[in-house]
């Protein structure tokens, strides 16, 4: 598949993809979600990338939410599909990867946007960014698994206020908000995250994975956290990861993993 919507690289062990729709402020058409979706599954695939950083290209925007021109004239049933495709193959996909995701949000993050800010495993913004879920302004609600995200990123009374008034946020209110993690100034905002990057890349990378996987349990009601962390916990101790981690600490030196 063309990926003519993105701009892919990697460097490092860490791996780099960037919307690329600026003239459109990189909204998210049904062609970039399933190029998108390539991509990840790429890195994720790629066993040399330990980390990937999601940003969209130029200064204004990382996304500024689903394509309205392509749902204008929907009706319920393809909305539907919209909504659960979407979430298949983008939003859950990449909340799930075992390859960690912070998403570098460089401006507008409004509704399918801030959606995919949301799906990703780390949220650092710029200093101009502006977030939002602005759907119904239009007479829709989030479809990709915003109501929920944002419900358990920022609580409900602030999920309901920020979903029903269409309003805006700063990047520090966000910050206070819990709705990202660090805000940086925008010329700082991808060294930060290489730097955030490149001390994920020194930990095991099957360590990491679990890690994922047992705090997402914690967000779904169809199973036992407390259970798949222990299951996890436990597969930790058959890698040799686990042994060089614990040889590096007794001998006083870097820990070498190869995801084994
Ligand atoms: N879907 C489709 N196109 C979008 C878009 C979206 N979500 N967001 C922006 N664009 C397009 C605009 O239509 C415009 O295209 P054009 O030049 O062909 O007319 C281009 O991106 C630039 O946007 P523009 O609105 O001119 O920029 P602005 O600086 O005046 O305003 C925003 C920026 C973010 C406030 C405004 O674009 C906006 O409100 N976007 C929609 C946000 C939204 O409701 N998202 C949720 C969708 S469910």
């Amino acid at each position: 598949m063309q990926l003519n919507n993105l701009i892919i690289n990697h460097d490092n062990g860490i791996g780099y993809v960037t919307i690329n729709r600026p003239d459109k402020l990189n909204a998210l058409n049904k062609a970039t979600i399933l190029q998108l979706h390539e991509a990840f599954k790429y890195y994720d695939e790629n066993e040399l990338i330990r980390v990937i950083i999601l940003t969209g290209k130029g200064d204004k925007a990382f996304a500024a939410g689903a394509d309205i021109r392509e749902f204008s004239d929907y009706n319920s049933a393809q909305a539907a599909k919209l909504s659960k495709d979407g979430q298949n193959l983008l939003f859950n996909y990449i909340e799930n990867l075992s390859t960690p995701v912070i998403a570098a949000i460089n401006g507008f993050a409004l509704g399918g946007g801030l959606e995919l800010a949301m799906s990703c495993h780390i949220r650092i913004c710029s200093s101009n960014a502006r977030l939002g879920l602005p759907e119904v302004s239009l007479g829709v609600i989030p479809g990709y698994g915003g109501t929920q995200r944002l419900t358990q990123l920022i609580g409900k009374g602030r999920a309901l206020e920020l979903i029903t008034s269409a309003q805006m946020i700063d990047a520090n209110k966000s910050d206070v908000w819990g709705l990202v993690n660090r805000v940086k100034p925008h010329d700082e905002l991808i060294s930060y995250c290489i730097s955030l990057a490149e001390k994920i890349n020194q930990n095991g990378p099957l360590a990491i994975a679990s890690a994922i996987k047992a705090i997402n349990s914690s967000c779904k009601g169809d199973v036992n956290g407390f259970e798949i962390e222990t299951t996890e916990f436990a597969k930790c101790f058959e890698t040799q990861d686990f042994k060089e981690g614990v040889s590096a600490f007794f001998e006083k030196r870097k820990a070498k993993f190869e995801g084994l």
